[in-house]
């Protein structure tokens, strides 16, 4: 009979799909990553994986998931730092009907829920000491007991944990016990700082584009540059930020190296400090303005009522110094001009069409008719 190719070599079949289709990347360490995947896949040993914040341990997590064995099962995720202390327990192993007060039903936690598949225990370096023995005791004897019942359930579960943390310090501090170190980490993955990766910029960046959806964007030269050489303290993540700003305000443009730092500026003045975590808000949503360079009116509008004021004319001309102040603080960029007034690029146009604006008219230096302070 012929033998398909990949089928040469027991533990080729053991691999369902290739993690490269997970885990975008050219870099060495990339790939490193993918083969560590791959051996890892072909059994259940417990993974540790560790990088920084936003380096992309949950892809990877479940890319493993996908590529192993058990990929039709359930990938269950706990964030083992977010969840108080008093649920964790309950939320990973369950509890009984009246086991504690507020337990008005039997229910099944989450290794229990991900048997046959695959639990990951992210930010493990968050849980509470004391939670730490009952998982060490759970991992070893590979059965639980919901709270407040006595019966033991065997339990087949693929354990990934990840944590940004350094566990080495944690365990010196006495806050994180090393028995478990051990009994977690047997088969570690480490990420590197995607500045240590700068091959995997580009294609992250057309991975994203494609991910986000919308208009194809573009980077001149430089503009890459700039890209390829940014530190990326919130690694692939801040460039997905980055990647998702871009496809808002540049759609369907060439984008230049100074457009690019006025993405990065845009942040730094939203957020002053770097925070990891507080990325997605330090973006202005659409509702939220910028300042403007010139305030139209200041509410005192007693003395011009009734003397012949046209309030539909005012309005219309108050709309044509916001369209024209925001085309101008755009430089002539309508997409972005559209986001400073949280209006839609189609909307804005045809505004401007409406006002005979057009898009020169925000390169010349303001009159100063539509300018002043009214
Ligand atoms: N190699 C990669 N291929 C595709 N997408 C990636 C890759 N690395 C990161 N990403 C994307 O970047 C973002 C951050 O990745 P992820 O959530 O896995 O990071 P993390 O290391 O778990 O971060 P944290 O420590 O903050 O939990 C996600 O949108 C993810 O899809
Ligand atoms: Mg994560």
């Amino acid at each position: 009979m012929e033998q398909r190719p990949d089928a040469i070599g027991k533990e080729r079949i053991l691999y369902p799909a290739d993690p490269s289709l997970h885990l975008v990347g050219d870099s060495a360490a990339i790939e490193e990553v993918r083969s560590l995947i791959r051996y890892a896949a072909a059994t259940s040993i417990p993974v540790m994986i560790t990088g920084p914040s936003g380096s992309g341990k949950e892809v990877v997590a479940k890319a493993l998931h996908h590529c192993s064995e058990r990929v039709d099962e359930k990938f269950v995720g706990v964030n083992c730092g977010a969840i108080p202390r008093d649920l964790l327990e309950s939320e990973l192993f369950g509890h009984e009907k009246g086991s504690f007060t507020g337990a008005i039903a039997q229910r099944k936690g989450q290794f229990e829920d991900a048997h046959n598949g695959t639990l990951f225990l992210d930010e493990i370096g968050d849980m509470p000491f004391d939670m730490q023995v009952k998982l060490l005791r759970v991992l070893e004897e590979k059965q639980i007991e919901r709270i407040g019942s006595t019966q033991s359930i065997a339990i087949d579960t693929r354990i990934i944990s990840a944590t940004h943390q350094n566990l080495d310090q944690a365990i010196a501090e006495k806050r994180f016990r090393e028995d478990l170190f051990y009994r977690l980490s047997v088969f570690p993955i480490d990420i590197p700082a995607l500045k240590e990766r700068r091959d995997d910029i580009a294609p992250l960046i057309r991975h994203f584009i494609k991910k986000i959806g919308g208009d194809e964007i573009y980077f001149t030269r430089e503009a890459m540059d700039i890209l390829e050489n940014y530190e990326w303290p919130g690694n692939a993540r801040e460039l997905r930020n980055i990647v998702e700003r871009a496809v808002v305000l540049f759609p369907g443009i060439m984008i230049t190296a100074s457009q690019v730092s006025s993405l990065f500026r845009r942040r730094a003045s939203t957020a002053p400090t770097y925070q990891e975590h507080a990325l997605p808000s330090s973006f202005p949503s659409r509702g939220e303005s910028r300042p403007f360079s010139y305030v139209a009116g200041d509410g005192s509008s007693k003395g011009i009522l009734g003397s012949g004021f046209d309030l539909k004319k005012h309005l219309m001309q108050e709309e044509r110094k916001y369209l024209l102040s925001a085309l101008r603080m755009a430089e002539g960029v309508v997409a972005e001009a559209a986001y400073l007034v949280s209006l839609r690029r189609t909307t804005f146009v045809e505004k401007m069409r409406r006002h005979k604006i057009e898009r020169k008219m925000a390169l010349v230096e303001p009159q100063s008719s539509s300018t002043r302070v009214e």
